[in-house]
Parts: structure tokens; C-alpha cells; sequence
């Protein structure tokens, strides 16, 4: 399973890039007001820096919701950088925009996926991945990660090349549920990554190997 970083924040990228692990970022509006990047211009930049520091699957989003626009700032952004995966909302223009840059070779991410119906929709469009927002389900007291599992199942009946990103990723056991459920990437907050690291027993364990260590060389 890839991972991919969920935040416009440079300083949390670097960390998650230097541990070795990381394969991509996503971005989306929210996340670059967060870091109070505005205008298009600083936004263009920060989108250039992080695919500097990655070199690989930067989700930027588009802000139009009508095709033309759709695809005049996905090739906008698009001719930014090769690392650069179009965002692109789960609308019906957004359907007709997949589809366009599909057929342009331009890498596509189609995000604010909430049905396995969606999801059929973004494969037959030749999206190059899909985002279901896991959290975002359970927050409305669903189970995000049985919609994984059912994209997962659907994609695999017909060999669907779309790739089953799970988004709005909210602690590590979301993550662990969603390599079970065969997704192909996790894009998850900094602290989820850092999270699967932890475990009381390695921390005793360690202590332990250490001090005996310590007691030897007396
Ligand atoms: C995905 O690409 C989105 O940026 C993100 O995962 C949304 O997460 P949230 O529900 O925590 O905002």
C-alpha cells in the first residue's frame, strides 16, 4: 500500500519524506488556506516546492466546478510539474474533466467520493485514482472502510485500473483497516503515520534490552 501525506504543511511533508516511506501528498483547498497560502500565484509556488521535495503524486485540486474551467487549471497545473495528479470533485462535469484528461494523459485524482457508485463513475471516466473520505463517513456514524472494501470488490470484478486512495484517514487503526481492505494508497495527517509506531511493549521492551545492555558493561 502507498502512502501519501494529507497536508499543504512543508515542515510535516519533510518529516514524512525523510522517514523513507512516503509516496505522495494530497492537497485540497481547506488544507492550503490552513497554511494561509493565498493567491494564485503563492499557490502555484507551494504546489511547485512540494513537488520538489517528493518528486511524486502531488494532488492539487481545482477550484471550478464547470468543465472549461475544470480543464483550463488542471493544465495549469497540470505544466507545473510531471509529480502534479489533477483534483477533481466528484461532479458531472467533474466526470466529463476525468475523461478529458484522461484522454490528455494528464494524472487525475477524483475526490469527495462518499458511494461505491461514485467510485464506478470515476473508474469508467479513467480517473487515475479515487478518494473515498473514510472519516468523513464515520463522522455521519457510517463505516468509511466498508466502502473500501466494496470499491476494492467492484474495482477488481472488472479490472478497473483506478487506483482506491482512502482519504479523510482520522488515527492508525484506519489505516491498518484500510490495508485490509485492499486499498492502494492511504492518505492520512502526519501524527496517523507516526502513530502506527507505537506500541507499549516495544517501548518496555526496549528499555529493558537497554538497560541489561548497560549492566553488562559493569
Ligand atoms: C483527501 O484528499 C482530502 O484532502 C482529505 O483526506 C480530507 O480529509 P478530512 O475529512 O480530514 O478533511
Amino acid at each position: 500500500m502507498k502512502f501519501f501525506i494529507d497536508t499543504a504543511n512543508i515542515s510535516q511533508i519533510k518529516e514524512a519524506n525523510d522517514l523513507g516511506i512516503l509516496d505522495g501528498v494530497t492537497t485540497n483547498p481547506s488544507l492550503m488556506a490552513k497554511e494561509g497560502i493565498k493567491g494564485e500565484e503563492n499557490i502555484l509556488k507551494h504546489y511547485v516546492a512540494i513537488c520538489n521535495l517528493v518528486g511524486k503524486n502531488v494532488s492539487a485540486e481545482v477550484i471550478s466546478t464547470d468543465f472549461e474551467g475544470m480543464i483550463t487549471e488542471g493544465k495549469k497545473l497540470a505544466a507545473l510539474h510531471p509529480a502534479i495528479v489533477v483534483k477533481v470533485p466528484m461532479i458531472k462535469d467533474g466526470i466529463k474533466a476525468l475523461k478529458w484528461f484522461s484522454d490528455n494523459g494528464i494524472k487525475t485524482n477524483c475526490t469527495l467520493v462518499f458511494s461505491a457508485g461514485q467510485a464506478i463513475m470515476a473508474a469508467k471516466a479513467g480517473a487515475n485514482y479515487v478518494s473515498p473520505f473514510i472519516g468523513r463517513i464515520d463522522d455521519a456514524s457510517w463505516d468509511g472502510v466498508q466502502l473500501i472494501e466494496q470499491i476494492v470488490h467492484i474495482y477488481g470484478n472488472y479490472g478497473y485500473k483506478t487506483e482506491v486512495l482512502a482519504a479523510s484517514i482520522r488515527n492508525p487503526l484506519h489505516i491498518v483497516r484500510c490495508a485490509e481492505a485492499g486499498a492502494d494508497v492511504c492518505t492520512c495527517p502526519l501524527d496517523s503515520i507516526l502513530g502506527l509506531l507505537k506500541h507499549p511493549l516495544t517501548d518496555i521492551g526496549l528499555e529493558k534490552f537497554l538497560a541489561d545492555h548497560k549492566k553488562g558493561q559493569q
